[in-house]
């Protein structure tokens, strides 16, 4: 029985774990071949056998930094070395650091930066103009609920999320006359190795109350990038949060986002 992706190709980035895992999920699901890519390789080999297994489909992977300024442009030679025509691009790859502003040291924020926003941005620049030549492509870029204000503590993944949620929902406008377009999911807090990784061991009241499992933070995502929306907010909590949190005055939000992620326990 034929299946509404065969045939394309989806490019994953940080598909080794978490939401990276449960995205390549869903669109091998649909038919679509994957590539995966992050650093952990055992991982993602475990992740493509499974996927290929489970739905029949072709799994490749690539393992790669993808930190480093130079990452964009390698990985876009790999896939086109290995004559991969990459339809659905996820840049899902990313990382937070919890902790105040000058208690990181700016090797650490600039890591995140590459990461979350650089590599993005390189990423989508190259593969979006070849979806544009052939007249067909889905993006999706991964932000944050953190993209909807200013939240200490969090402060630059927050505004690294800022970033990718408005040029996200800017370049989607641009794309669609091309047969491309780009969806921008803000999932809120996702059961993944996301906070430990991120520093914060011990959830808070606000992230016990609102988390959600990776599995429907991807099946929604998916569902709205391949419907091609704007953007998307994950989950009736966190949909009724980033709408109300519209109408607070900015100083407010700044201590909303204070008080519900600041301390554990
Ligand atoms: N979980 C949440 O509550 C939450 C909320 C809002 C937004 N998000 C966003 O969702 C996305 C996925 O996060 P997650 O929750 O699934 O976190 P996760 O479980 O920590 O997964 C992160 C993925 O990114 C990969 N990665 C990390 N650093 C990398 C690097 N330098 N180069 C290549 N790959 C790298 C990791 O693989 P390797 O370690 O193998 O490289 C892993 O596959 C991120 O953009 C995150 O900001 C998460």
């Amino acid at each position: 029985m034929s299946k509404k992706l065969d045939g394309r190709t989806a490019l994953i980035t940080g598909a080794s774990a978490g939401l990276g895992v449960d995205f390549a999920d869903q669109l091998a699901a649909r038919g679509a071949d994957v590539i995966l890519v992050a650093r952990r390789e055992e991982k993602l080999r475990q992740v493509a056998d499974r996927l290929q297994s489970d739905h029949d489909i072709n799994a490749d992977t690539v393992t790669m930094d993808l930190a480093r300024p130079e990452a964009g442009a390698e990985l876009y030679a790999e896939v086109i070395d290995r004559d991969h025509q990459v339809d659905i691009l996820i840049n899902n790859a990313g990382f937070g650091i919890w902790g105040d502003f000058l208690d990181v040291s700016w090797s650490e924020h600039h890591t995140m930066l590459n990461l979350d926003v650089l590599t993005p941005v390189h990423l989508t620049r190259l593969f979006a103009e070849d979806m544009a030549e052939r007249g067909w492509g889905r993006i999706m870029q991964v932000a944050s609920i953190g993209a909807f204000q200013p939240s200490p503590h969090y402060g630059t993944y927050s505004a690294a999320k800022s970033f990718i949620r408005s040029w996200g929902e800017a370049i989607d406008f641009e794309l669609r006359p091309h047969g491309v377009s780009c969806t921008v999911v803000n999932p809120g807090v996702t059961e993944t190795e996301f906070f430990d990784s991120a520093g914060q061991t011990q959830r808070t009241w606000f992230q016990k109350l609102t988390i959600m499992d990776s599995q429907t933070v991807a099946k929604i995502g998916v569902k709205a990038m391949l419907k091609q929306r704007m953007s998307i907010v994950p989950g009736f909590m966190n949909a009724f949060n980033t709408w109300l949190n519209r109408w607070f005055p900015r100083r407010l939000s700044r201590w909303v986002a204070h008080l519900t992620m600041k301390d554990g326990g």
